[in-house]
């Protein structure tokens, strides 16, 4: 897919700007929001929720697709995962992240993040070239 319209962008980076804002991030500082847009045009938020155990905080992005399969199932695809953060730092998605979205993605679906005062825009496979996918989905995307 080519590159989301620039209000697209803005408007899900504002959703994701204001789903940072309820980060729990007490242990780190950074405040991260996402905002996976869907193929049925849901547009659905997550923020980083830390743990004083430190290793069992999860990010911003995987809230978001825990949070969206919940709301509405697994038969979506993500068209677009926007990523920001409220401490004006560039934030690619980590690679825990990337492989649990991969398994909603699609060969076309785009990667934006804050990269100082911009959004960069990558495609998703980009990011995660040779991700670890899964045999089912392998086998749709040849038809
Ligand atoms: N974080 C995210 O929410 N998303 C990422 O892709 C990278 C990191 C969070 C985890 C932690 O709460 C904080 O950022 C610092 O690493």
């Amino acid at each position: 897919m080519a590159n989301l319209s620039s209000e697209t962008v803005e408007q899900l980076r504002n959703a994701a700007n204001s789903a940072a804002g309820n980060a729990y991030a007490p242990y780190s500082g950074f405040r991260v929001g996402a905002a996976l847009l869907f193929d049925d045009d849901a547009v659905v938020t997550g923020c980083n929720v830390e743990n004083v155990s430190y290793s069992l905080t999860v990010c911003a992005e995987r809230t978001a697709l825990v949070r969206a399969i919940a709301e509405a199932g697994a038969q979506r695809h993500i068209v677009a995962v926007v990523v920001t953060n409220l401490n004006g730092a560039a934030s690619s998605p980590c690679g825990a992240c990337l492989q649990m979205l991969s398994e909603f993605t699609t060969p076309a679906t785009m990667v934006y993040f804050v990269n100082g005062s911009g959004m960069l825009s990558k495609h998703f496979t980009e990011l995660l070239p040779f991700g670890f996918t899964n045999w089912k989905k392998e086998d749709d995307a040849r038809g």
